[in-house]
């Protein structure tokens, strides 16, 4: 560790470490637009332009190591002045349309052009990149709002290893494109949603979001993505209590910012009208228990030889006590008149590692049996 001097305060460093990120970290901001910490350095948008003691030219903070003793300013007219001809740069092929587009309030063009009050641009407005791409089902690409940061193709080949997309073409050519500029599903993507998280604008966007609502109409609950015994952090944003769209944030600490496919964009069983909220009995259980006039016989023949079966016909929605009176009760028939070994338990990845711990426990010292197995063994 060492000291240098950030708009006159002090603060620690690690060798290795760059400017901006020990900014950051410090709650100094320095808008920037390429850079993410998760990332290698791009230094392509020159939005994060400090001044360094002693240099004569401002310089990136992201492309910066620290050193010892150095002294940074952030702030000056001077760096004003320059990060706003770079953000009128970035609006002279974009169309500010921040009105209706579905990322106002979250990104950061937007945002930096309000802090440094660009509005429009003073060169001639071209919009160079017009193509729109709705190819998949999970997001879809819409170019005009690209401004070529890179990000998305630094994390699909740095983070993914997909390497799916990447930057082509010169000048006003320039876009972010599959190979032979062809269908995503056709290329090496996997679908993670990577790149949309690390978006910073309008040009990625999942689609379950399209017109669903504007950022500041979302809350956020976070919680733990129930596919797999990894256990990433998810935040889903929902409006009126319905999920808008998921993603990771910084501060996960199993995952980071990235998610998976099906933890991404595999939430739609959560308000499903076929997801079970509630236990159901066996009909003919629940005729011996009383719980329903109706009766019912097992079928004599093949559940799968039986067309369209309806669920109601089979079963009884029940409450979860009346439900776990019946198992306890079952359990304990069996294993006092043919042993533990008689009972097998078989766990679920979808649960968690302390769910899993505690299942094991109660069919190893509750029950007495060793048989217990999980899922993802199958
Ligand atoms: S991408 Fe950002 S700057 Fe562009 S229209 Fe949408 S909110 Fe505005
Ligand atoms: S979804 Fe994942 S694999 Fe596909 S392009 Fe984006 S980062 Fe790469
Ligand atoms: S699609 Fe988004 S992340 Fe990729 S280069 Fe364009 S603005 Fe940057
Ligand atoms: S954030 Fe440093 S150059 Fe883009």
């Amino acid at each position: 560790m060492f000291k240098l001097s950030i708009d006159g305060r002090i603060v620690d460093a690690s060798p290795g470490a760059n400017v901006l990120d020990v900014a950051l970290a410090n709650g100094i901001e320095i808008p920037h637009l390429c850079y993410h910490p998760e990332l290698s350095v791009s230094g392509g948008c020159r939005l994060c332009l400090v001044e360094v003691e002693g240099r004569p030219e401002p310089t990136t903070a992201c492309g910066l190591a620290c050193a010892e003793g150095m002294e940074i300013r952030t702030q000056s007219e001077q760096l004003t002045a320059m990060r706003r001809a770079i953000i009128d740069l970035f609006v002279s092929d974009h169309p500010l349309d921040c009105v209706t587009c579905d990322k106002a309030g979250s990104c950061l063009l937007q945002k930096y052009a309000y802090e440094y009050g660009v509005t429009e641009t003073s060169h001639e407005k071209i919009i160079a990149r017009t193509l729109y791409q709705d190819d998949n089902p999970f997001f879809i690409r819409d170019h005009q709002y690209c401004i070529l940061c890179g990000r998305c193709t630094r994390v699909c080949e740095e983070i993914v290893g997909a390497s799916a997309i990447e930057i082509v073409g010169r000048g006003f050519e320039s876009h972010v494109a599959t190979p032979f500029d062809g269908p995503m599903i056709d290329s090496s993507c996997v679908f993670c949603g990577s790149c949309v998280q690390v978006c910073p604008t309008a040009a990625l966007l999942p689609v379950s979001r399209l017109g669903k609502g504007r950022e500041w109409e979302m809350d956020r609950v976070k919680s733990i993505c129930g596919y797999c015994g990894v256990g990433c952090e998810i935040e889903y944003a929902r409006k009126n209590g319905d999920i808008v769209y998921a993603q990771a944030t910084p501060d996960g600490p199993v995952n980071g910012e990235f998610l998976c496919s099906k933890g991404r964009y595999g939430w739609d069983f959560v308000s499903h009208p076929d997801r079970l909220t509630h236990p159901l009995m066996r009909r003919d259980v629940a005729y011996e228990l009383g719980l329903t006039d109706d009766p019912w016989e097992l079928p004599t023949e093949s559940p799968l030889a039986v067309e369209n079966p309806q669920i109601e016909d089979s079963f009884v929605p029940v409450e979860w006590d009346t439900a776990y009176d019946l198992i306890a009760e079952r359990l304990a028939h069996t294993v006092q008149n043919y042993g533990p070994d008689a009972v097998m338990g078989l766990s679920s990845a979808r649960c968690t590692n302390e769910e899993n711990y505690l299942f094991q426990k109660f069919m190893r010292a509750g029950i007495g049996t060793n048989n217990v197995d999980h899922c993802a063994r199958l």
